[in-house]
């Protein structure tokens, strides 16, 4: 298969299913090699740029360790560390990095802002979550899956909670685009916008995934390989919205008893951070103001054998290491 040599990382939409399937398969080659104790420095020379307008830790972890076991330098800008935005604008700031960077990793808000440092960017830019997607997330979601079933298409995931926001929406398209069946489950406002899933019906149609909606947890998990959520108030949002999210959500938390409805082998998915317990202290405040021990999730779920998150959790690493390796390696790599 071809590199994917030159090529920004900005969202899933970019990418044929061919081009996401060689990506979850040069993941596993290296996860094997750095198993075995292969070396794997694909990329030696190299160095890349991390910028981090919200706060990180799988992601950010994933980027600095990949890059070292390809051979490559890391520089990591938090808000705090760089102009952008503030006294350079993010034109400005792609061609200054451009000049001393063979990548630019770009974590912050609106898609738009990294779509604009790609355009202006001579070298690669990887997403590393935007409010609208988090495509290298979904990477790690679908090794995860392909690992634990052996195969993707025809499985069916649902997703249960806040599905307009970035999780909702790359997962939606990560399932479209590999033909796994994706069902949104929550009420109708929380369903992402209708232009992309239109999108991702005609996507949809092509490869023989299923997208269904449905506010009925009954009627969504009937089937269910997979139950995936994420927190009910993501980064950047304002600390006013838990009360209606919590109000709205409450009934799509994952119970044991969602997941007995699911099929018998279904495992539990979340992208993490989780308030599965009173151990953190945003959970722990929230938890105690509405009267509640957890939230998207219960601890009983998240810490049962069917929970995949830690999997998932490592195989963000295994899955950025290919996205910087396949857009910036000069040979074919598989
Ligand atoms: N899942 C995820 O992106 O985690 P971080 O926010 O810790 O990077
Ligand atoms: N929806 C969450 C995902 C975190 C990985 C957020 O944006 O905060």
């Amino acid at each position: 298969m071809k590199t994917l040599k030159g090529k920004d990382f900005l969202k899933l939409l970019d990418f044929s299913s061919e081009e996401i399937i060689f990506l979850i398969c040069l993941s596993e080659k290296l996860k094997a090699m750095k198993k075995n104790g292969i070396s794997h420095a694909l990329c030696s020379g190299k160095n890349a740029a991390l910028i981090f307008e919200k706060t990180s830790t799988r992601t950010r972890c994933s980027f600095e360790v990949a890059a070292r076991d390809l051979g490559m330098g890391t520089t990591y800008l938090d808000p705090s560390a760089s102009q952008i935005g503030k006294k350079e604008s993010i034109a400005d700031t792609a061609r200054v990095l451009s000049g001393m960077f063979e990548g630019i990793e770009y974590r912050g808000f609106g898609q738009s802002r990294v779509e604009e440092l790609a355009k202006y960017a001579s070298v690669p830019v990887w997403n590393g979550l935007t409010d609208e997607f988090h495509p290298t997330q979904i990477l790690a979601d679908l090794l995860t899956l392909k690992e634990h079933f052996g195969y993707l298409k025809g499985l069916k995931l649902v997703y249960m909670g806040d599905a307009r926001f970035n999780m909702g929406n790359s997962l939606m398209v990560g399932c479209a685009k590999t033909g796994v069946d994706f069902a949104v489950c929550a009420p109708e406002k929380y369903y992402p916008n209708e232009s992309l899933v239109k999108e991702c019906l005609e996507i949809a149609d092509k490869t023989g995934s299923k997208i269904t909606f449905s506010p009925s947890p009954d009627e969504a998990v009937k089937g269910a390989n997979a139950v995936y959520t994420d927190i009910w108030v993501s980064m950047g949002e304002p600390e006013s919205v838990w009360e209606k999210r919590i109000a709205e959500l409450s009934p799509y938390k994952v119970t044991s008893e969602i997941m007995a409805k699911a099929q018998k082998d279904a495992v539990f998915m979340h992208c993490l951070p989780s308030y599965h317990d009173l151990k953190t202290e945003i959970g722990k405040k929230v938890c105690e103001k509405f009267g509640m021990t957890e939230l998207e999730v219960t601890d009983e779920v998240f810490e049962s054998p069917c929970s995949v998150v830690f999997e998932e959790a490592e195989n963000r690493m295994h899955t950025i290491k290919a996205v910087m390796a396949a857009t910036l390696s000069e040979e074919e790599i598989i």
